[in-house]
């Protein structure tokens, strides 16, 4: 297809900044994009676990006599009559990393309902599900321990500490002592998570629904006793994962052992009530909060001492104090924590893991001394505003958290509150209007690309990180259209497979900081090499000039001081007798970095909330947010928008509605379903206004971009609890806010 010929500008066309869609949008929305589940190979058969219905025990017997002889069923797998898993080494950096340790079927112990205990597999899904259903399973029952009363599990240890927090305290005149709970929230995205696994020459295929295609790869290899090479990794396409999808569960190892074993390729799902045990979910946080000032609101002390729930193996510490010591002035300050243990799935990182809880307890802390100091709370924040990361004595590398506020405050018409309890009143509801400060990391990992500028004028980068829903492919596509002067339509971008070059983790909002830098040198050098190619050679069309006097603008070659000598970047290739202009780049980590010991990495941020509350019928609504993010430079605001409305609509979850419990009597997850666990829906989501600052970040790379995946979920819950307690003079402390905590004293 010819296409019209658009004069360019001078130099390369500024796309950047602006507001493409997602290139992969087309694709979803026809029904043509192949997620995990949907992959079907040629003799696939199904494999359905079997999961414990004890949280505490042993194994006794399990009888697949009658499940082996319904119709469809190919085999059922235990302890015993399957080639047993390894462990795989502990993790190097982000390699290796995985939660729940103990492969499946390890030993014969019970240590949370819905363990897998054996594995039916048959011709059909309906047909492995009937047979997993039949398997019968006799246990020696224990006593478990599912109590939402947090205990540690030896003494708290230590994570930050500076001058003498107690005295400090003891002498403080104005104090607040507090304890902050939030639930266990388990990670609910569309998509199930699914494995497909296909082996052929004792190599393995794992179809998958993945946020990290390498570490699954580094994981299940040494899992499963094969080489590295023998295991290749897909993730085309993902419907969400929230980090519950960072790294493997058992449900992928069973897949690959039952495939090997079975000698055919196998599709496991598993069920939207299983994710509430198996794959992790935000544990539960019992969280002490101290904080001093003085009567001018400067802070003289915080401790912040946490618990977190974990399962009886897995040591997962939700790192709650991880903003504590960095995000405000203080002197003395210790952070302390510990693990509580329970019979439960072993927890994991789910969006914004640490900070997000954590905030919850400083920014509500934050509150409650801004009303017993009847001061402003955008003012007590201002008087504790760092001039550098105090944890650490090094400088931000950039930090613009007070004109976040100024922001917010101007666009929420903060100005207009009256601080009075229930004094606000719109429409015959009462007005709650809170606010909080929130910040999350900012960080790169190692990352590899190649761009390969083809004879059709189109441009295909590689790396193997993966799109999971938050607008990777746009954004490479994006950098690369700006790195080459190839148009966007023409820039096919793969990703989420482990034989392309290795890419980071689509997690702690770093992959977009990380490939950027992989992805525009790439670019550049396929473009030095296209133009060398168009200045070398005897047929070459710019024989006998420098490759700096060329450019390559809308996918055509020209000399700078003369635009119009131009040629098609396909003429130049094929007058080479060369397929394609290759150049790969890659890009280093800051973990260990010399930037990252120079400066303290962060995004910032500041969270508006409004409540309604009708007290006659017990009606609480988020009516409106404002959510002003300082994330260094915005490479596709659309996406990045959408990042931040879905973590908010998240955060309205979080501080209304979500919470899974376990059945004290059985262990068992009860609300495991999208019925009881009570998520917040679009009829829940008020209008968000979202504004980014737009200071790019040149320390983390060379475009200034930092990550928006996790950052609008922190403080965002702390901002609607304050607006709660100023609309009804309660402070909830546990959440979800229950509507029975409003009800009291009428
Ligand atoms: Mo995020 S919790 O690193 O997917």
């Amino acid at each position: 297809m010819s296409r019209a010929r658009v004069p360019g500008p001078p130099s390369a066309p500024k796309v950047l900044g602006g507001k493409l869609p997602r290139v992969d949008g087309p694709l979803k929305v026809s029904g043509q994009a192949t997620y995990t589940s949907d992959v079907s190979l040629p003799g696939m058969l199904y494999a359905v676990p079997v999961g414990s219905t004890i949280a505490s025990g042993r194994i006794v017997s399990i009888d697949a006599g009658a499940a082996r002889k319904l119709p469809g069923v190919r085999a059922v797998y235990y302890r015993g009559n399957l080639k047993p898993f390894f462990r795989s080494a502990p993790a190097q950096g982000f390699s290796g990393m995985i939660d729940e340790r103990r492969p499946p079927f390890e030993d014969d112990v019970v240590r949370y309902y819905g363990q897998y205990v054996a594995v039916a597999v048959a011709q059909t899904f309906e047909q492995a599900r009937a047979a997993a259903e039949a398997v019968r399973v006799r246990y020696a029952t224990e006593k478990h321990n599912v109590d939402p009363q947090l205990v540690a599990d030896k003494p708290l240890a230590t994570e930050s500490e500076r001058g003498d927090p107690e005295a400090a305290f003891q002498s403080a005149p104005v104090k607040i002592d507090q304890t902050y709970v939030t639930p266990t929230e388990v990670h609910n995205p569309i998509e199930l998570h699914a494995t497909v696994a296909a082996w052929e020459d004792g190599k393995v295929t794992l179809y998958e629904t993945s946020q990290a295609v390498m570490n699954h790869r580094d994981v299940l290899y040494q899992m499963l006793g094969v080489p590295k090479e023998n295991v290749r990794v897909v993730s085309h396409f993902l419907g969400s994962g929230f980090g519950g999808k960072l790294w493997p569960w058992g449900h992928s190892i069973l897949a690959a052992g039952v495939a090997r074993e079975v000698g055919a390729p196998v599709k496991l799902v598993v069920t939207r009530q299983s994710m509430f045990q198996t794959v992790g979910q935000r544990p539960r946080t019992q969280q002490r909060f101290r904080v001093g000032a003085n009567r001018d609101g400067k802070l003289v002390s915080i401790h912040h001492e946490y618990l977190n729930q974990t399962s009886i193996l897995d040591d997962y510490t939700e790192g709650c104090g991880e903003a504590t010591p960095f995000l405000y002035s203080v002197p003395n300050l210790r952070v302390a924590s510990a693990i509580s243990r329970a019979n439960i799935g072993t927890p994991t990182a789910m969006r914004g893991p640490g900070a997000v809880p954590g905030l919850f307890a400083m920014e509500s802390a934050l509150d409650e001394l801004a009303v017993a100091l009847q001061m402003d709370p955008i003012e007590l924040r201002r008087r504790n505003e760092p001039q550098q990361d105090e944890s650490r004595k090094v400088p931000f590398s950039s930090r613009h958290l007070l004109e976040c506020m100024q922001v917010g405050a101007e666009k929420f018409g903060w100005a207009r509150r009256d601080p009075r309890v229930g004094a606000m009143k719109r429409d015959g509801l009462t007005l709650g209007w809170g606010m909080a400060a929130c910040t999350w990391g900012a960080m790169r990992s190692d990352a590899q690309a190649s761009v390969e500028i083809g004879r059709e004028g189109t441009a295909t980068v590689t790396t193997a990180t993966q799109d999971i829903g938050t607008g990777t492919y746009t954004v490479l596509a994006l950098v690369a259209a700006e790195a080459t002067g190839i148009p966007v339509e023409k820039i096919d971008v793969r990703l989420g497979d482990t034989v392309l070059p290795p890419g980071p983790i689509s997690g702690g909002s770093w992959a977009t900081a990380s490939v950027i830098p992989a992805v525009s040198s790439a670019a550049r050098a396929a473009v030095r090499s296209l133009l060398t190619m168009a200045t070398s050679g005897p047929s070459a069309p710019f024989a006998g000039a420098k490759p700096g006097d060329l450019q390559l603008v809308n996918g055509r070659v020209s000399r700078k001081s003369d635009p119009s000598s131009d040629v098609p970047l396909g003429e130049v290739l094929a007058r080479a007798n060369v397929g394609a202009a290759v150049g790969s780049g890659q890009s280093g980590t800051t973990f260990g970095s010399e930037e990252a010991r120079k400066y303290s990495l962060h995004s910032f941020g500041a969270q508006f909330a409004e409540v309604t509350w009708q007290p006659e019928t017990a009606r609480l609504r988020v009516s409106r947010f404002v959510s002003v993010i300082d994330a260094g430079r915005m490479i596709n605001p659309k996406p990045a928008r959408n990042q931040i409305e879905g973590a908010v609509v998240m955060g309205i979850g979080m501080a209304l509605f979500e919470e899974a419990h376990y059945d004290r009597r059985y262990g068992a997850p009860i609300n495991n379903n999208l019925a009881d666990y009570i998520m917040a829906t679009n009829a829940d989501a008020p209008p968000i206004d979202v504004t980014f600052l737009d200071y790019p970040d040149k320390v983390l790379n060379e475009l200034g971009a930092r990550g928006v995946g996790e950052i609008g979920l922190a403080g965002t819950a702390a901002a609607i609890t304050s607006a709660v307690y100023h609309a009804t003079g309660v402070r909830v402390r546990e959440l979800p806010v229950r509507i029975e905590d409003l009800l009291v004293g009428g």
